[in-house]
């Protein structure tokens, strides 16, 4: 082999001791990643089984709290609002998670976790605070919601650890409410009112079962035909058929009532709602005069906000009104049969709201109802609504259907 040969099989050797070293350096990173990820997924599905045993009584089994279930009293926390995400400056075409506004949720929601708010049915959890949970435990939770966790780098896409997250709280819960192999031992139809199971053994009258979607209450038992008879569709849940071999398991676990009173980090009142612009004046109606509901709208609930006595007419063809921690700051709307009205929410309470008009079907969440999205403190959403006919329909905010309420007239 002559020098120049030689020159250039050195170069070919050194060259390719470059390029491994340059792949090895980049699995090495993705490996680092992988390991990082990998960790906010377990810390996700802790916090999913820390919420299964200690938050879903309030916030229910898949976390949408008062979305799930209008009888549970916990805010919604599975919620793509708590998991920000943002155009990526370099790469406007690929998103990414929203740095300030996820540090704003995480310390918010771990005040909140830690101290409880005094005042509502949310509990302190923090040991120093004589709660059952360590800050690790608490941070865990806050993966579990955030989709990240504090002291961890960042994941590209927040909802797809906290889905892991929210997947385990469920696998939890049906682990913690199996009833030792309890089935459906015979299909049943949504009207019947007799289940046979394959066992009924450690069965108490008057407590609940889940079974699929359908929460039941137990009636009677009869030991002799392993059979019990149930009242369908308790907990706000609707009768359904279920199929033979179908899992029965302990039903939801009934919230207590509040309020919480026990005073933690040296809370003395609610966190004041930061001020936002004061909502446009009402126009005074005749003194007292409110219009009852269409026929077939929605009832009141007992506990709601009263609807004001004045009404408010679209300003330039726009409603609009505020959100307040929790009730609407302006809830008798009036506009004109036929006439385009823009009804725009501006939520200026800390909680999460929205503002939803059941419809003329007078039924919560279906086709023809008008609805913002949920949002958050200091956002806004609107909605354009318009009726062809005279009626007064009600609206509510979905987060918190037995305090927040109003109704909109449409009138010749
Ligand atoms: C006894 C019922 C109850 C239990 C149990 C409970 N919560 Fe709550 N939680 C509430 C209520 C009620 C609120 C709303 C308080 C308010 O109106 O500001 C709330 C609010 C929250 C919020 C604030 C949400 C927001 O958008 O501002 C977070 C976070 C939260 N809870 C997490 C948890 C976690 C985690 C657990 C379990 C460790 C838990 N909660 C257990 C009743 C409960």
């Amino acid at each position: 082999m002559n020098t120049s040969k030689q020159v250039n099989v050195m170069i070919g050797l050194m060259f390719l001791v470059l390029i491994g070293t340059f792949l090895y350096f980049i699995w090495d990173n993705v490996r680092a990643d992988d390991a990082e990820q990998r960790q906010l997924v377990q810390n996700a599905e802790r916090g999913g089984k820390l919420f299964s045993l200690n938050c879903r009584s309030c916030h229910g089994l898949n976390g949408l709290g008062s979305l799930e279930n209008t009888l549970l009293p916990g805010l919604p926390l599975n919620l793509e609002a708590n998991r920000p995400m943002m155009a990526d400056p370099d790469d406007p075409g690929k998103t990414g998670p929203d740095p300030g506004k996820l540090m704003e949720i995480q310390s918010r929601f771990r005040d909140t976790i830690r101290c409880g708010r005094l005042g509502t049915l949310m509990p302190a959890w923090a040991e120093d605070q004589g709660g059952p949970m360590n800050d690790f435990q608490i941070d865990q939770l806050i993966a579990l919601i955030t989709g990240s966790m504090p002291g961890l780098d960042l994941p590209d896409n927040l909802s797809a650890i906290s889905e892991k997250g929210w997947e385990a709280a469920v696998e939890e819960a049906d682990h913690a409410d199996l009833l030792r192999g309890k089935k459906l031992a015979a299909a049943v139809g949504a009207a019947d009112t007799i289940f046979v199971l394959t066992d009924v053994g450690e069965l108490t009258a008057a407590s609940l079962l889940r079974i699929d979607d359908e929460v039941v209450r137990i009636v009677d038992i009869s030991m002799d035909n392993d059979e019990i008879t149930v009242e369908r569709a308790d907990f706000q849940t609707q009768a359904a058929e279920h199929e033979e071999g179908a899992q029965v398991f302990t039903g939801p676990i009934e919230p207590p009532t509040g309020p919480f009173i026990e005073v933690a980090c040296g809370q003395t009142q609610r966190a004041p709602a930061p001020s936002g612009t004061p909502p446009p004046a009402a126009t005074p109606a005749a003194p007292g005069v409110v219009p009852t509901p269409s026929a077939g709208q929605p009832e009141r609930p007992a506990t709601a906000q009263d609807v004001q006595a004045e009404f408010l007419e679209p300003s330039d063809g726009v409603t609009e009104t505020d959100s307040l921690d929790n009730s609407f700051s302006l809830n008798n709307f009036q506009v004109k049969v036929g006439q385009e009205v823009t009804i725009r929410l501006s939520n200026t309470g800390l909680n999460p709201h929205n503002l939803r008009i059941a419809g003329l079907d007078g039924e919560w969440s279906s086709d023809d109802d008008f609805t913002t999205a949920i949002i958050q403190n200091g956002e806004t959403d609107e909605f354009t609504f318009s009726l062809d006919q005279p009626a007064t329909l009600v609206f509510r905010c979905d987060v918190h259907p037995l305090e927040m309420w109003g109704q909109i007239s449409v009138t010749e």
